[in-house]
């Protein structure tokens, strides 16, 4: 048993605490990760508002990167010094998805079977639970093994341990959802953390032009630095006629939607070309129904309607992969931090995601 500090939610709505918990030894499967760095996601957020379910307390925290410590008896993947990221879909390996060939669609995902616990105040020894199966705001953590993809050592862990989320659903949605190649034209509606990715990964994969949509000026900005070819203020100009315009009449070949709502799913909808795909990528909440659509639109398109979830990623082929590409600098991880914070500003780092100014605040442990 390890004692640490950690962030924890204890209830709906309240702020987070930095709480001693204590971290069991890694059991069969498991792995006791020292965290290195995490970044702080709208999730986390969620997590505290109760947005996710009613499972308090919650540590929080779940884009990480870090050092394995100690790994359980049968634990064969990762061993103790191992540098790694970590994810929240660690893929069983025998489900019907997994046997035909698409594990990030496997529905026997798991995490640690044994619980942390609070180690301090009235409900000490209360279970907690981890955000996503991971709870890295932690000075240590327990995952399943399965959740460790090892990569290169000499990356910078605030930068990498950002692919365990957002950075990775947005690249994802471009290369693996949307199969993005060269010369592709892709437009992406949101730019936030989840589609700048989305904008560096098409930029990776040769696509043109890249065409940022955003309602916010700052943020298309930052989309032309990590890539976008062409950007379009959707508060002044209508995006649909902007797309079409930029890419011959046609549309884009692919159209990544990073807000999640009916209308900028409905803009993605027209903005792609007869044969074009569309992904949804933003997350709806769920009181959002599609768009009114008529039937004869959907079927005079061809094409593909979408979604990504974390990118349709396996972390052990996408995340050294990624790694590697930000070593040799052809993807910059880095313009994703924005900030380096300490463990106890959590608070403080999700008041400024309200302000749109911060891709990332990654936590330093
Ligand atoms: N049209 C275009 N852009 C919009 C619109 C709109 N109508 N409404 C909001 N946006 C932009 C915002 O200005 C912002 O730049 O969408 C972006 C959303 O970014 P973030 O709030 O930073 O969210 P992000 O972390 O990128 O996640 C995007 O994916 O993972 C999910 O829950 C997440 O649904 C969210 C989405
Ligand atoms: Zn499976
Ligand atoms: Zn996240």
């Amino acid at each position: 048993m390890h004692q640490v500090k950690g962030v924890v939610a204890r209830a709906k709505g309240q702020p987070v605490e930095l709480v001693t918990i204590n971290v069991p030894d890694p059991g069969p499967g498991e792995a006791l990760v020292q965290v290195q760095a995490c970044g702080v996601c709208h999730t986390d957020l969620h997590y505290r508002e109760g947005g996710i379910n009613d499972d308090f307390p919650f540590l929080l925290g779940h884009e990480a990167a870090g050092v394995v410590e100690a790994v359980g008896p049968d634990v064969t993947g990762v061993a103790p010094g191992d540098f790694v990221v970590l994810n929240w879909r660690a893929v069983c390996g025998d489900c019907r998805a997994c046997n035909r060939g698409e594990p990030w669609y496997c529905f026997a995902t798991h995490n640690a079977t044994q619980r942390m616990t609070l180690a301090e105040g009235p409900d000490a020894g209360t279970e907690l639970s981890p955000a996503l199966g991971i709870g890295a705001f932690a000075e240590k953590t327990l995952v399943a093994a399965g959740q460790c993809t090892k990569v290169d050592p000499a990356a910078r862990p605030a930068a990498v341990g950002l692919l365990g989320c957002g950075v990775m659903a947005g690249i994802g949605a471009a290369i693996n959802t949307g199969a993005v190649t060269r010369g592709r034209s892709v437009a992406v509606i949101g730019c936030g953390g989840v589609g700048v990715a989305a904008i560096a990964g098409s930029a990776l994969a040769g696509a043109s032009p890249i065409i940022a949509v955003d309602i916010d000026a700052k943020k298309l900005a930052k989309a032309k630095e990590m890539g976008a070819t062409h950007t379009v203020d959707s508060s002044s100009a209508d995006p649909v006629a902007a797309i079409q315009e930029l890419t011959g009449g046609f549309g884009a070949d692919v159209v990544i939607e990073a807000v999640g709502r009916p209308e900028t799913w409905k803009q993605a909808f027209y903005a792609r070309d007869l044969a074009g795909t569309v992904v949804l990528v933003g997350v709806p909440t769920p009181d959002m129904l599609v768009p009114d659509l008529p039937l004869i639109d959907v079927f005079g398109r061809g094409g593909s309607l979408k979604s990504s979830w974390y990118g349709d990623c396996l972390p052990s082929r996408d995340f050294p992969m990624l790694v590697d590409l930000y070593q040799q600098g052809r993807l910059d991880l880095d313009a994703f931090v924005t900030e380096e914070i300490g463990i106890g500003d959590i608070e403080a780092a999700f008041e400024k995601m309200h302000h749109g100014d911060v891709l990332r605040s990654v936590v330093i442990l």
